[in-house]
C-alpha cells in the first residue's frame, strides 16, 4: 500500500469501487483497448507450442489477429496476421509450414515474415519482394511463457515487471522446463475488468470457493498484495493443511503473479503450474484461457484430476459470479460501494482491486 493509501485508510477515508462506466461504456472500452490492452505485455502461448522451425499458431486480441512463428533459426517471432497485399487474413489455426501463403492471391512469406513470392510480380517494374515484410509485434520468451506487446516502443518484460522472474524461479526452480499440457477457454459474459477484479481478490473465496479454500490454499494465510510499486499483484498462501487436499501438495506453497493488465501465472502447491489470460471480445464479454503445464507435456492422472476439479469448481463458480456482476453494473440502481481495504492484508482484503483501479485511471485519464 502506498503511503497515500495508508494515510487515507488511517484517516477513515473510504476507498470506493470504480464507476460502472469503466465496465459498460463503449467509448471508454475503445480507449482502454488502445491505452491498456494494446500497450502492455499479454500472455499468448508457451514456447513448447512453437518448438520446431516452421511451427506457427494464431491468436486474437479483440480486433487484432496475430500469428506467432518459430523461424528457421528457431527464434520465436510475432506478426499481425494480415497480408501486406490487400489485407486478407494470412493464416488460420496452427501447424507447421515452410511458408505462410495468403489464400487470396497466394503471396507467400517465410517464418521471419519476409515476402518470398508474389504471383506475376516479376512483370511489375520496380517490384521489390525484399521490401515487403509482415508487421512485427514485440515478443518475449519469459521463462517459457510467450508474451506479446503491440506497443513497438515497449520496455522489456524484465524492465516492466522487475523481480518477477526471480520470484517465479524461487517458487518453481524448474519452471523453464515445463511444457504446454492442456488448455480450455470460456467466454465469461462480462467486461475484462470484471473478470480481472474477481481474480484478484479472495474476499469471496470462503463464500464461493469452498473446494479451492480446502483443496489448494490455506485461507488463514492467503494474501494478495501489490508487488513493490510495479503493476503486478502477488498472491501467496501456505498449501492447504486440510485432509480435503486435491492431491499431494507438499514441496512448495501457493503463489500467483498477476501481471497487469490481463495475464496471470499461477503455481499451485507442489509445483502445478498453470496460467490465466483474458482477451476482451466486447465491452461486455471476455475470453479467458486456462492453461496447464507439465514436465513432459503429458496430462497424468493427478494433473487431470486437478484440471477437472478446478474447472468444475473454482472456474465455474467464478463464471457464474462475473456474469451476475456485469448485469449488476448496468443496473440503474448501482452505486459503487466502499472497498474492504484492510491495512493488515489477509484474505478478506480488496486493496488489490484499488491498485487495478489506479493503474486503469492512470492509463485512461
Ligand atoms: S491479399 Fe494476400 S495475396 Fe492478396
Ligand atoms: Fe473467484
Amino acid at each position: 500500500m502506498t503511503n497515500t493509501d495508508l494515510k487515507a485508510v488511517a484517516d477513515g477515508e473510504q476507498i470506493v469501487g470504480l464507476d460502472a462506466k469503466y465496465f459498460i461504456d463503449h467509448d471508454l472500452f475503445k480507449q482502454i483497448l488502445e491505452k491498456v490492452i494494446y500497450k502492455n505485455w499479454l500472455l499468448t502461448c508457451h514456447s513448447s507450442q512453437l518448438s520446431k522451425p516452421g511451427d506457427f499458431l494464431t491468436h486474437t486480441v479483440f480486433d487484432q489477429d496475430i500469428v506467432l512463428t518459430c523461424s528457421q533459426g528457431g527464434e520465436i517471432k510475432a506478426f499481425y496476421n494480415v497480408c501486406q497485399h490487400r489485407g486478407h487474413k494470412l493464416v488460420e489455426g496452427s501447424g507447421n509450414k515452410k511458408l505462410l501463403v495468403c489464400p487470396y492471391h497466394r503471396w507467400s512469406y517465410n517464418l521471419q515474415g519476409q515476402l518470398k513470392a508474389a504471383p506475376n510480380s516479376q512483370n511489375v517494374p520496380g517490384f521489390d519482394l525484399s521490401a515487403i515484410c509482415l508487421t512485427r509485434i514485440q515478443v518475449e520468451n519469459f521463462l517459457g511463457f510467450i508474451f506479446i506487446n503491440m506497443d513497438p516502443d515497449c520496455k522489456s518484460m524484465d524492465e516492466t515487471y522487475p523481480g518477477i522472474r526471480k520470484e517465479m524461479l524461487k517458487l518453481c526452480p524448474t519452471v523453464e522446463r515445463r511444457k504446454y499440457a492442456h488448455h480450455y477457454e470460456a467466454d465469461e459474459g462480462c467486461n475484462w475488468l470484471t473478470a480481472v477484479e474477481n481474480y484478484n481478490e479472495c474476499y469471496h473465496c470462503k463464500t464461493c470457493h469452498g473446494a479451492f479454500a480446502k483443496g489448494i490454499i490455506d485461507p488463514d494465510t492467503y494474501t494478495i498484495a501489490p508487488y513493490g510499486d510495479i503493476k503486478a499483484l502477488h498472491h501467496t498462501s501456505r498449501a492447504t493443511q486440510s485432509e480435503q487436499a486435491w492431491y499431494d501438495v507438499s514441496g512448495s506453497d501457493y503463489g500467483s503473479f498477476y501481471l497487469w493488465p490481463a495475464s496471470s501465472i499461477q503455481f499451485y502447491p507442489g509445483g502445478v503450474v498453470n496460467s490465466f489470460s483474458w482477451r476482451p471480445l466486447a465491452v461486455d464479454d471476455v475470453r479467458v484461457s486456462r492453461t496447464f503445464y507439465s514436465d513432459n507435456g503429458e496430462v497424468d492422472r493427478v494433473l487431470q484430476d486437478v484440471i477437472d476439479n478446478d474447472r468444475g469448481t473454482t472456474f465455474q463458480e467464478d463464471l457464474d459470479i462475473v456474469k451476475q456482476v456485469q448485469r449488476g453494473l448496468q443496473s440503474r440502481g448501482y452505486k459503487p460501494g466502499p472497498l474492504i481495504v484492510d491495512p493488515n492484508g489477509g484474505i478478506d482484503n480488496e486493496l488489490p482491486i484499488h491498485k487495478i483501479h489506479q493503474w486503469l485511471k492512470e492509463a485512461v485519464s
